[in-house]
C-alpha cells in the first residue's frame, strides 16, 4: 500500500524514529477487509520481520524499495539463507533526500547502487599490507574494500568496540535509531568473514606505522567534540557531551532541567531527553539552525520529522541566543537584541560542530610526507609517504578530512580503496 497523494509522500519514506515495518498494522486490516492479495511495503529491511509478516499473514507479498538500493541480492541471499550477509537498510533516508533534491539518488551505505555498469572490487595485481586507522563506518569499508582485493589488512580502534560515531548515534536511548547499527554490524561481519585483523583498544600512532612498515595506510580517524573553553562554567561537572552521553548509551544521571547548547547537532537529544518527561531547553545561536546537522538537512524526512517532534515533544526551542555563562544550576544567555536571560539548567549537553580528527595524519606527513601520490584514472590521489626504506601511500576519508555524514564515509572508503 502507498498513500497516495503528494502531501503525504513523506509517510511513505519514513525515517529512522518509526519502527520497521511500520505499514503492518494496516495491511492485516486491509487483508481482512479484502478478497484479494495485499503486498506492502516500509522498512522491512530485516528479512526476519519481512517473513514473520507473511508467516502471521499480515501480508500475502512484500515489497522492497530501499532495502534493495542497500542490497538488491536481499530475495537470492534470502533464498540460500545467507541472512548475515544481507546489507540492511539503515533508514537513514539519504536516498530520499537526493530523490528530494533532484540528485541522482544514491544510497549512503552502497557506493555501487546507481554504479552497477562501473563500479567493480577487482583482485589487486599486487597483494599489499595495508593499514587502517580508526573502525568507524569509513574505516570498516576500507578494510572490507581491501580485504576483498586480497590486500593483508590490519584495522585497529582506539576505542574498546568498532562502529564509531554511528554505533554511538545508534544509542539514543527514546528515539529510534538503533537501525543505524546495522552498518556497522554488517560491516564488521563482512570483515570478519574477509580475514581482515582487527585490534581494538589500539591508537595507531606515527611510531607504530614505522613499525608496521605498511605499503599503504588509510586514516579513518573520524571527528572530535569541540568544548569551547571561553564559556566561564564550561568544566562544572554538570555540564557534558553529547558524544559522552551516548557512548553510555545514556546511563548517566541528567537532571529535571536540561539545557542543550548547539541545535543543529542537539535536536535529537533533545527529543529524547524531552521523551523521559525533562524540561528541555535547546539554545542555539544561529536563526533558523534548528535540526540542520548535514545528517538531518540532507536527508529531508528526518530533518521534517525532527522539527514537528522537538515542537510536538514540547521543546523550548530558543535561536539566537549566545551563552554567556554555565552557572551550577542554570545557563545566562543574551538575544540578538542584548537582552540576558537565565534558563534552568541541572544538566547542560554540549552538541556542538565537531573538529575533524586529523592528528595522526598530519603527524605521518610532518615525519614521512615526500610528495603526492598519483594513480591514474583512481577517485583519489594520496600523500607519499617513506617510511626508512620503504615507500608507503597515505590516504584519508570520512570526518577526518571534514565531519559530514556517513555517505562520504562510506563512499570515500568504497572508492578510494580501488587504488590501493
Ligand atoms: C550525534 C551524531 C549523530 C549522527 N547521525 C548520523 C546519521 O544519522 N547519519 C549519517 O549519515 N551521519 C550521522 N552522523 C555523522 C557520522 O557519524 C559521521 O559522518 C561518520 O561516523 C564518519 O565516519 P568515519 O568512519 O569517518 O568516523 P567515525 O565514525 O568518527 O570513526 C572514527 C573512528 O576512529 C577511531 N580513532 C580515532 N583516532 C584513532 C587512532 N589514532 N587510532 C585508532 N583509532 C582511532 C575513533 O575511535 C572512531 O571509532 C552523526 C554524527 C553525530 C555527531
Ligand atoms: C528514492 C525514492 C523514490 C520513490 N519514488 C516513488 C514514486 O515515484 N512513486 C511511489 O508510489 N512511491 C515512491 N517511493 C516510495 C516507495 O515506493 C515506498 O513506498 C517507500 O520507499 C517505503 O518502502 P521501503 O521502506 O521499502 O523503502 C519512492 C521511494 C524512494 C526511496
Ligand atoms: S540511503 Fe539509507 S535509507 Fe536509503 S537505502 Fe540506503 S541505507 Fe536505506
Amino acid at each position: 500500500m502507498y498513500p497516495g497523494i503528494f502531501e503525504s509522500v513523506l509517510e511513505a519514506t519514513l525515517p529512522l524514529y518509526y519502527p520497521e515495518g511500520y505499514y503492518l498494522p494496516f495491511s492485516e486490516k486491509i487483508k481482512e477487509a479484502v478478497g484479494i492479495p495485499v503486498s506492502v511495503v516500509g522498512k522491512l529491511m530485516n528479512p526476519k520481520v519481512a517473513e514473520k509478516a507473511l508467516e502471521t499473514g499480515k501480508c500475502d507479498l512484500v515489497s522492497y524499495t530501499r532495502p534493495m538500493f542497500a542490497d538488491s541480492e536481499i530475495p537470492n541471499k534470502m533464498m540460500q539463507g545467507r541472512y548475515d550477509d544481507i546489507r540492511r537498510c539503515c533508514g537513514c533516508d539519504h536516498c530520499v533526500g537526493d530523490g528530494f533534491s533532484g540528485r541522482m539518488t544514491e544510497c549512503a551505505i552502497n557506493a555501487s547502487f546507481q554504479r552497477e555498469a562501473t563500479y567493480r572490487i577487482e583482485t589487486a595485481a599486487v597483494r599489499k599490507r595495508v593499514v587502517i586507522a580508526g573502525a568507524g563506518v569509513g574505516g570498516l569499508e576500507a578494510a572490507r574494500v581491501c580485504a576483498t582485493r586480497g590486500h593483508e589488512v590490519l584495522l585497529f580502534e582506539k576505542e574498546p568496540d568498532v562502529g564509531g560515531m554511528i554505533r554511538d548515534a545508534s544509542k539514543m536511548p527514546r528515539l529510534y535509531m538503533r537501525e543505524l547499527n546495522y552498518s556497522v554490524e554488517w560491516l564488521s561481519g563482512q570483515a570478519r568473514k574477509l580475514g581482515v585483523q582487527l585490534k581494538t583498544g589500539q591508537e595507531v600512532t606515527p611510531a607504530l606505522i614505522e613499525d608496521l612498515k605498511p605499503d599503504a595506510i588509510v586514516v579513518a580517524t573520524g571527528s572530535r567534540p569541540v568544548v569551547p573553553a571561553e564559556i566561564p562554567g564550561i568544566d562544572l561537572p554538570h555540564v557534558m557531551t553529547q558524544e559522552h552521553y551516548l557512548k553510555q548509551g545514556g546511563k548517566v544521571e541528567v537532571g529535571k532541567n536540561v539545557v542543550v547548547i548547539g541545535g543543529q547537532f542537539g535536536a535529537e537529544l533533545c527529543l529524547s531527553l524531552a521523551r523521559e518527561g525533562r524540561n528541555v531547553t535547546m539554545i542555539e545561536e544561529g536563526h533558523g539552525n534548528v535540526a540542520s546537522a548535514p545528517y538531518l538537512v540532507k536527508t529531508v524526512t528526518r530533518y521534517i520529522y525532527c522539527n514537528v517532534h522537538l515542537n510536538k515533544d514540547q521543546v523550548n526551542v530558543r535561536t539566537g541566543m549566545k551563552v554567556n555563562e554555565i552557572r551550577p544550576a542554570s545557563i545566562i544567555c543574551t538575544d540578538s537584541d542584548g537582552d540576558s536571560e537565565e534558563f534552568a539548567a541541572d544538566t547542560v549537553f554540549l552538541c556542538l560542530p565537531r573538529a575533524a580528527e586529523n592528528r595522526l595524519s598530519a603527524a605521518l606527513k610532518e615525519e614521512f610526507a615526500v610528495g603526492d601520490a598519483y594513480h591514474a584514472g583512481a577517485a583519489y590521489n594520496g600523500t607519499k609517504l617513506q617510511l626508512g626504506d620503504k615507500p608507503c601511500d597515505l590516504y584519508e576519508l570520512g570526518d577526518c578530512v571534514e565531519p559530514r555524514t556517513m555517505k562520504e564515509a562510506i563512499h570515500q572508503a568504497s572508492l578510494f580503496c580501488l587504488a590501493i
